[in-house]
């Protein structure tokens, strides 16, 4: 059995064994260097530099307008801070999907700029998921409910909730696994289609409102903290820190209204002997 949890730093190629071995795969977002700091510190296999950014902390209604430039200069940040964890960079809507060249060429970006140990595009895109793969860029798929698709999809849906859709996750699924990505993410599928589709590939795949029989979870790191206002059903929130921030941010506002903030210990004195001079100066003036 691997000791998982004290690998010196978590590639690609540990993902499939983590499946084989039953270590669930723990994943969260990050987004600067002080969080992802703490979640590498407490040992998440996977952090995620999700575009979820455009959301939670640009507070756009959508994903889809961050752009590739963002998503290197937050990934920069995460990447300097992880010294364990596989750092994997979310490739933003249009830097992959038009052009495989480009594509190819932005996810180079992500690895060389961004510091990301992969990247993740949402889709089956089979044939530059081999592409990138076969040049030296591990791949996280995406399938199931893909953000970048609100249009398209109608708003944020569950996906496979029908025998025909479930079939083609399952295909898919089987199909991003043969083009070489390391583990799939299935977001917002019916529990019962993610097991099958779990049983079948040999990829872990890490659920998000998919289920408690993918080989790992990720979540969004604002949502279960309590910062982002718009909770979906599938996520818990483990601590209130919206409540937690603004109780610490009204004291403050008290103690200042108040003349108790700066006390004794939040300020400087200069030194007596200064302070002797400083006397004589005040009194010349
Ligand atoms: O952007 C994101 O944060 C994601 C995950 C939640 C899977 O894609």
């Amino acid at each position: 059995m691997t000791d998982f949890d004290n690998l010196p730093k978590i590639f690609n190629h540990h993902f499939s064994a983590m499946k084989a071995e039953n270590h669930p795969i723990t994943a969260l977002t990050a987004y600067d260097y002080p969080t992802a700091e703490l979640l590498d510190g407490v040992g998440l296999e996977l952090i995620l530099v999700g575009d979820s950014l455009g959301m939670v902390v640009q507070g756009k209604p959508t994903t889809i307008g961050v752009t590739l430039e963002e998503m290197l200069y937050h990934c920069n940040m995460v990447s300097g801070a992880v010294k364990r964890a596989m750092v994997c960079l979310d490739m933003p809507f249009m830097s992959y999907q038009a052009n495989q060249d480009e594509a190819l060429y932005n996810a180079g970006r992500c690895l060389a700029e961004g510091g990301a140990g992969s990247v993740k595009v949402e889709g089956a895109h089979i044939d530059l998921i081999r592409r990138m793969v076969e040049n030296g860029i591990p791949v996280l798929a995406h399938l199931g409910c893909t953000p970048q698709s609100y249009h398209q999809l109608g708003g944020y849906t569950i996906v496979g909730k029908d025998v025909s859709q479930a079939k083609q996750l399952l295909s898919d699924g089987l199909a991003v696994e043969e083009a070489g990505a390391y583990a799939l993410v299935l977001e917002c599928v019916p529990t019962e289609v993610a097991q099958t589709i779990t049983g079948k590939l040999s990829i872990p795949t890490i659920g998000i409102g998919a289920g408690p029989h993918c080989d790992g979870q990720i979540l969004v790191l604002h949502d279960i903290l309590g910062l982002y206002h718009k909770i979906p059903r599938h996520v818990k929130v483990y601590k209130d820190l919206n409540a937690v921030i603004r109780r610490a941010i009204s004291e403050y506002k008290q103690d200042v209204r108040r003349g108790d903030f700066p006390g004794e210990d939040n300020y400087y004195r200069l030194d007596k002997a200064t302070q002797k001079a400083w006397q004589k100066v005040k009194k010349a003036k």
